[in-house]
């Protein structure tokens, strides 16, 4: 390992995952990975390589420049759509690309439109509605004027999609607010097809409410989580084990996060560890000093309290994360030798240190912890 320390993608993992996804839609369902925020972390080159490599066409990030870097990889005939931001300045390559885009402003539907005019081409355009998350998209009250620009500008654009996002269909709580946003979104749908706007594809559920709202899969999924090995919830983890005990976790962790040993010390009883007095070594110890700390996403909350593996074991951190090294207690191995492999996120041997219970002890959540993982870690499929 030539880095302080290396993320790795395991292949095996993101078959299980695609394939179980596939499992829970109907074969006509478009099942499109989303890679925004850098894939989840994962390194967004790397991973749509891989999604590519075991079938996956359809892909959906958040703003022009991550479509930029995905474009170049795609094949032709595959599916590329922004969700989120883009510049006026992007539509033109947008156009151009055949890369799709979500549209939930008159500004936008009108850049669009004029852009498609100037440039003889038509704008894939995916028109969102907002059925009560209230982030982004057409409300109840936009609909005629948006329904009449639609249809006065047929010639110009073409209505690649139609779609929603529910707020938050992995937690019960909102069990009630996703209902009217279903129903909210099932009105909409109606709406367009009587004024004979009939999209491509309609579509509106993210990992949880694939899971939970099958009759809400339509045309595609835009699924993220899931694909990486997580719940999109404790409860969601909890509900499909108890309702499948012969397989309670079906989803297997991709990413692997290790680096090493870079140097052990031996510390006389009585002696402060590291910076300031948060640690004191009660008798003889021996320490080893890994070389990742808050700048590279290992959280400063995990400072006395994170946990790593070296061979096989499940050794505490001691003392304060510094900003590029953590120490460990090594205490209870003899042999170990700088270089010795340091799993921060993974297995070895019958232990493992989760994502989850990493990000529950830096109190993050899994997607959190796993997008601020730095973009200059290698990333590494195997
Ligand atoms: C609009 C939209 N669709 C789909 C997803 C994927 O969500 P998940 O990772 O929970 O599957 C996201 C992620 O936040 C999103 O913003």
């Amino acid at each position: 390992m030539n880095e302080t320390s290396e993320i790795n993608l395991l292949n095996d993992s993101l078959l299980n995952n695609i394939s179980f996804v596939r499992k829970q839609i109907h074969k006509a369902t478009e099942l499109c990975a989303v890679v925004k925020g850098n894939a989840y972390g994962h390194g967004i080159e790397t991973f749509v390589q891989m999604l590519l490599n075991n079938g996956v066409t359809s892909f959906a990030v958040f703003s022009a420049d991550e479509a930029r870097r995905v474009n170049l990889m795609l094949p032709i005939g595959c599916r590329l759509i922004i969700m989120g931001d883009l510049d006026e300045a992007a539509l033109p390559w947008c156009i151009e690309e055949n890369v799709e885009f979500y549209v939930f402003s008159f500004e936008r539907l009108k850049q669009a439109i004029r852009v498609s005019h100037e440039s003889g081409k038509k704008a894939r355009i995916h028109i969102e509605l907002e059925t009560g998350m209230y982030r982004t998209g057409f409300d109840d009250t936009n609909m005629p004027e948006l329904l009449s620009l639609l249809d006065s500008a047929r010639e110009f654009i073409h209505l690649s999609g139609l779609c929603t996002h529910f707020a938050g269909a992995e937690l019960i709580e909102n069990f009630d607010r996703i209902q009217i946003q279903a129903a909210n979104f099932t009105a909409g749908i109606e709406e367009f097809q009587k004024q004979n706007l009939i999209p491509q594809t309609v579509h509106a559920c993210c990992s949880a409410a694939m899971m939970r709202i099958p009759e809400m899969h339509f045309d595609l999924v835009r699924v993220g989580i899931l694909l990486y090995g997580f719940w999109p919830s404790k409860e969601m983890a909890i509900e499909y084990s108890t309702l499948h005990p012969s397989e309670p976790n079906p989803l297997r962790r991709v990413i692997q996060w290790k680096s090493r040993v870079m140097s052990i010390k031996n510390v006389p009883a009585g002696s402060w560890i590291g910076y300031g007095e948060s640690f004191a070594a009660r008798t003889n110890m021996k320490i080893a000093i890994i070389p990742v700390g808050y700048a590279h996403g290992y959280a400063r909350s995990l400072s006395n309290f994170g946990q790593v593996l070296i061979q096989g074991e499940k050794l505490p951190v001691l003392g304060l994360v510094n900003m590029n090294c953590i120490s460990v207690d090594v205490t209870l191995l003899n042999d170990i030798a700088v270089g010795d492999e340091v799993m921060l996120i993974g297995k070895q041997d019958d232990q493992e240190i989760s994502v989850a219970s990493f990000s529950e002890r830096s109190e993050q959540l899994n997607y959190e912890l796993l997008t601020r993982l730095p973009h200059s870690i290698p990333r590494i499929s195997n």
